[in-house]
């Protein structure tokens, strides 16, 4: 007889993840202060990087660091108005400096499947090579009503978890293009609290009582409220399915606990907390940290290919200080990850052996959009 399936995280389990979460919280500040802010970059004028969400919060300091350091930005937003505001305003603000920034906008609903797929068609459709997607977009509404796409997921684990990753398999030959390459997922310690359920991704069976922290951890690790979880795990398949000579680099991010408009759905009560200790809470731009240095730093494609050769299964995952660090120990979950790596293909209309294939150089045909891989 097979072994019980595993229904939630055990009490210790559950118990160090909060205590590392606080521990982030409280100590962050000082882990990370060998560090500068802004980050001091290496050379970046030939990478051209993709970021999403970065019309606010971690993604907005991502994509100017970015451009102010000479590298070719798109910013990939459901605000495009925004986005061209936000870039005339930084114009405006380099008095003295002659060459305009590298910087362009496109439009990316990551609450649906098809505007993905649009994205990612139009990307593909040049013959421009990518070096860096930085999937940054996200969501946390806490305390809200479960909602849906109208993909029909719940909508932390569509724009958390579900769309980045049918946006990183598809824009696949891009990154090949642009060898070496590296996809890096903005993620978040509430994966260390995150469970998944494979059979339950979307947290409508009733099994579990749907709560917005569920929704948030989960989608990050892959099962909370989050997809954060769910991050980590198709990013660590990802990692093993992509061959070294593919060339493409896959890291998870910590960027701290910081202060963003990610906290506006947030109870007004942890809203106040958030500016009663400012000390402990990271500004967009040290938070940013951890995805510009993932992007850009030499020595992460290195660190990335240690871990594939030494059949360690987790991806790379960098801390908020800028270190390598552990994901959970259900990030680890071997079984899990391949569930998850399969039903996230299936949800998101790909064929089970898409990143295989786009590989080869061969068409891939996804369900939503009208999609040449
Ligand atoms: N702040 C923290 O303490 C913290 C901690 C751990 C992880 N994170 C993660 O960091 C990432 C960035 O969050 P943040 O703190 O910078 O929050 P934020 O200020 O709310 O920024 C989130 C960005 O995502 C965009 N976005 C939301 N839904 C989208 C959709 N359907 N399609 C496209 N873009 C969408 C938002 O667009 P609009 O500007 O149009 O609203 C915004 O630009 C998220 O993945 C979050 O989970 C944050």
């Amino acid at each position: 007889m097979g072994e019980k399936k595993k229904e939630g995280l055990g009490w210790m389990e559950w118990l160090r993840g909060w205590m590392y979460i606080v521990y982030e919280m409280l100590f962050q500040r000082i882990m990370a202060s060998h560090l500068q802010s802004p980050l001091h970059l290496p050379p970046v004028n030939h990478l051209t990087c993709i970021v999403t969400g970065s019309t606010s919060g971690i993604g907005r300091e991502i994509a100017r660091q970015l451009a102010e350091s000479g590298a070719h930005v798109v910013m990939a937003v459901r605000n495009p108005k925004a986005a061209h505001d936000l870039i005339q305003n930084w114009q405006n603000e380099r008095t003295g400096v002659s060459l305009p920034l590298n910087i362009e906008v496109m439009e990316l609903d990551l609450l649906s499947f098809d505007s993905v797929v649009r994205f990612a068609d139009a990307w593909n459709a040049t013959p421009r090579p990518l070096h860096v997607l930085i999937n940054n977009a996200g969501i946390f509404s806490i305390g809200e009503p479960q909602k849906f796409s109208k993909d029909g997921n719940e909508e932390h684990i569509q724009v958390n978890h579900l769309a980045p990753a049918l946006l990183s398999v598809l824009l696949l030959p891009s990154l090949i293009r642009g060898s070496p390459s590296r996809i890096v997922n903005v993620n978040s310690v509430m994966h260390y609290v995150g469970f998944v359920d494979t059979e339950d991704m979307n947290v409508v069976s009733g099994k579990r009582k749907y709560t917005s922290l569920i929704g948030y951890t989960s989608s990050k690790l892959a099962q909370e409220p989050g997809g954060f979880g769910l991050q980590v795990m198709f990013s660590s398949v990802l990692h093993k399915r992509l061959p070294a000579e593919a060339g493409i680099s896959v890291v998870c991010v910590s960027p701290g606990i910081v202060q963003t408009n990610v906290a506006r759905d947030l109870p007004k009560i942890v809203q106040a907390a958030y500016h009663l200790i400012p000390y402990f809470i990271f500004s967009a731009q040290e938070g940013s940290r951890s995805a510009i240095f993932s992007a850009t730093d030499p020595q992460v494609p290195e660190y990335c290919e240690l871990l594939k050769a030494d059949e360690w299964l987790a991806c790379a995952y960098i801390s908020q200080d800028c270190r390598p660090t552990n994901p959970s120990e259900e990030a680890h979950n071997i079984e899990t990850s391949h569930e998850v790596w399969e039903k996230t293909l299936e949800m998101v209309g790909l064929p089970a052996d898409a990143v295989e294939r786009l590989i080869e150089g061969e068409e891939v045909t996804c369900k939503y959009g009208a999609c040449k891989g």
